[in-house]
């Protein structure tokens, strides 16, 4: 049975009410909005005819949702975060600070206030003796090539099991997450291990939805970034492993082409040596190009809940 209902005055007052249009106090904005946000959910009611048993389903949904903390993993999975970033991207262009290295999604797993070092890091705690040692290095610019030097490269990624420490309490506190301050040059290097990629929960809320849409909870091996200095634009983005089976396959759609890199497996001992190794290693190489803007507002991260920012130095 289909019944259409939407275009009676019974919905028209009651969704006025509902945003509490007929009231003084509020804010306009948040009525606007939830006045549309709920006429849609009303009239995917009516299109799809959904019925009681389905609605009060997804309300249970939205429910282990929070209990089980996936909001922020849902969100990127339903394409939300690429499209704040295509929406930021096309700000950026009428603003005519388009170029530079391009951002990518932050996802939900920053800890604030890694330990700070200038130049050169160790990331890793020493504690899984079977990964593969990664040497992450590259250069920050400008524009014109030029080497931007006292850049914070704040860096996180997971671990061979494709977790996160903080997340996961078995790891050291600020494990694999640095900031690094560039030299003089520009530079940065960072002595890790190559991580592996990660996989939403398989009995959570993501993957729940996910599997109704025949789809997988799986991102590639990446590396998160954020780039900061005064004087340019903040950036927030991440590398892709080339060769992972999800390189590009990512289900919260953070790859694009410019950041994918090759992970160069290096056996030459005197180059090594350089890094105080005595085995073979991975080396990853990410340059990064920044763009400069007086704008105090582009200069630095948007505010999001983030674990210990606020707590952290
Ligand atoms: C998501 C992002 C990540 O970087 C990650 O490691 C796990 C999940 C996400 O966007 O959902
Ligand atoms: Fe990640």
């Amino acid at each position: 049975m289909t019944v259409k209902t939407m275009h009676t005055a019974d919905v028209k007052d009651l969704l006025e009410k509902v945003a509490g249009f007929n009231q003084e106090g509020g804010n306009e904005r948040v009525k606007k909005i939830v006045h549309r946000l709920m006429h849609d959910i009303f009239q995917i009611v009516e299109d799809f005819d959904v019925t009681a048993e389905e609605f009060w389903q997804a309300v249970y949904y939205v429910g282990d949702l929070g209990k089980n903390g996936e909001a922020a993993l849902l969100a990127p999975g339903l394409g939300m975060d690429k499209y704040l970033d295509i929406r930021m991207d096309a700000e950026d262009e009428q603003a005519g600070l388009a170029g530079g290295t391009p951002r990518t999604i932050e996802g939900p797993l920053y800890v604030a206030g890694a330990p700070m070092s200038e130049g050169f890091a160790r990331m890793d705690d020493g504690s899984d003796e079977s990964a593969e040692t990664m040497i992450l290095t590259g250069q920050v610019t400008d524009e014109n090539g030029q080497p931007v030097a006292n850049a914070v490269v704040d860096v996180w990624h997971a671990n061979t099991m494709g977790n996160y420490s903080y997340f996961d309490q078995s790891q050291t506190d600020y494990n694999l997450r640095r900031r690094i301050k560039t030299d003089e040059n520009g530079r940065y290097t960072a002595r890790s291990i190559i991580p592996a990629g990660y996989g939403c929960p398989p009995e959570g809320s993501t993957q729940a939805l996910l599997n109704l849409l025949g789809r997988h909870g799986n991102r590639p091996a990446h590396i998160h970034f954020f780039i900061a200095k005064p004087g340019y634009k903040h950036l927030t983005t991440q590398i892709n492993l080339a060769g992972d089976e999800y390189t590009y396959d990512d289900f919260a759609f953070a790859t694009r082409e410019e950041l994918v890199v090759e992970a160069n497996r290096i056996e030459d001992p005197a180059k090594a040596e350089q890094f105080g190794l005595n085995k073979p290693f991975t080396e990853v190489e990410f340059n990064i190009q920044l763009v400069a803007t007086d704008k105090p507002e582009l200069q630095s991260r948007h505010e999001r809940k983030r674990a210990l920012e606020g707590e952290a130095a």
